[in-house]
């Protein structure tokens, strides 16, 4: 969730801000950009250079860099951020910010922030109990900034109670889970399939396709951007999620597709069969690798169970269910004919007559046609943004039927 994300970590004068050290760590860690603000009474309890070091960027803490003269923008500072925690927040700043109060960088960067503002206060137990902190809380969160509750403890004043900066690790875990509440697939289980199959015919040879899973992947991980609990269920490939919670499920044949669809669908909100999987399989697989021989070779194939139409035929009212077709001829015709056929919401039709659309490629052109046959036809696109078009159109139907 943090992947990318413009952080601004505001710390506060107080003992607790030798635990940003750590909290800059995780969050470089998880993949953000971090830029350090102090208030020019943190230097006094952590330098600027342990976390100039951690944070991999200039700490600022005046308006202006002394050295050379250049203006910290405030402005700039607080419309780069995508959120900005102030950790430690002590009962000056607070006070501060709930009342407007800019007298140095890391306020005037508060009243500047268009982004999400969350706060971790420390201090001390009857600091933290007063009315006054007590009040200045409630304000900051009426204006929509986001406490992270001390914790109760040992403080360095020798009390134990309440007023303890919450564990760096706890903050990052609020970040998170806080920002996935929020977005539009938050908590929908969503069912994705990827890759070819492989049909065995003996230990060493099977019966394959050239998709390489690409497609499948992008729209796994458009889907976990989203928020979405995602199964990603993928055949032979190389390819890798970006996102490390999907619950990625390997399998080779169309067998095994078949049966873990069929465990993860009934608790789907949507499922988007992307994976090229076999129509055909050998009858029979031979325990021993099959020799050669004079005279032609044959196999005989039987058909696999058509694992879409199969969901089709059990999909529940609120489910949302996509295919995919691959066409070389009379494209718009046999996808809709699949649509229809097979029970879908949604079928994503790509022709192999399109340049730059179908297997191996990391572009694809797709139509996507619903079930009330509208199409939306869609420009040559690089798979991750085609995976983006798909996903939304996914996410109006989950809205749409629920
Ligand atoms: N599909 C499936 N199970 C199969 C074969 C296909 O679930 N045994 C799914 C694919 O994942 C895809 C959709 O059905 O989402 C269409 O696959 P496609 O191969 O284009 O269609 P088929 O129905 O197999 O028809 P044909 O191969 O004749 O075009």
């Amino acid at each position: 969730m943090l992947e990318g994300k413009k952080i601004i970590l505001g710390i506060c004068g107080s003992i607790a801000a030798y635990k940003a050290a750590t909290l800059v760590r995780l969050l470089v860690k998880a993949g953000a950009n971090v830029q350090v603000l102090m208030t020019p009474d943190a230097t006094n309890f952590i330098t600027p250079l342990t976390l100039s070091t951690l944070s991999k960027r200039p700490v600022l803490v005046e308006y202006f860099t002394p050295e050379t003269g250049e203006w910290n923008n405030h402005v700039e500072l607080g419309l780069w951020a995508d959120l900005m925690i102030i950790a430690p927040a002590s009962a000056n700043t607070l006070a501060k910010i709930a009342t407007g109060l800019s007298d140095n960088l890391l306020t005037a960067v508060y009243l500047s922030a268009k982004c999400p503002v969350y706060f971790a206060p420390a201090m001390d137990l009857d600091m933290w109990k007063h009315e006054a902190t007590q009040h200045n809380i409630g304000l900051l969160q009426s204006f929509g900034n986001i406490l992270i509750s001390p914790g109760k403890g040992e403080l360095a004043s020798g009390l134990h109670g309440e007023g303890r900066l919450a564990e760096p690790e706890v903050i990052v875990a609020f970040l998170e889970t806080d920002i996935k509440s929020k977005l539009p697939l938050y908590g929908q289980n969503i069912l994705v399939t990827a890759g070819p199959t492989y049909e065995a015919i003996d230990p060493v040879r099977f019966i394959g396709n050239h998709s390489s899973g690409k497609m499948g992947f992008a729209i796994a991980d458009q889907f976990a951007s989203l928020g979405a609990n995602v199964t990603l269920i993928a055949g032979p490939t190389t390819e890798k999620s970006k996102y490390h919670d999907i619950n990625r499920i390997d399998i080779i044949s169309a067998a095994d597709m078949l049966d873990a669809c069929l465990r993860f669908f009934p608790d789907s909100k949507a499922c988007v069969m992307c994976a090229a999987v076999a129509d055909y399989t050998p009858v029979t697989v031979s325990v021993q690798k099959i020799k050669k021989q004079d005279k032609e070779l044959h196999i005989d194939l039987k058909k696999t169970v058509d694992i879409l139409k199969t969901m089709g035929q059990q999909k529940a009212n609120g489910q949302v269910l996509v295919g995919f077709a691959l066409e070389t001829n009379d494209e718009e015709k046999n996808a809709i004919e699949k649509l229809q056929k097979k029970n879908l919401d949604l079928i994503v039709l790509n022709s192999l007559n399109d340049k730059g659309a179908g297997f191996k490629s990391d572009t694809n052109k797709i139509t996507i046609i619903d079930s009330q046959l509208q199409k939306s036809i869609f420009k040559l696109k690089h798979k991750e943004q085609v995976a983006v078009d798909i996903c939304n159109k996914v996410t109006e139907l989950i809205n749409a039927k629920n």
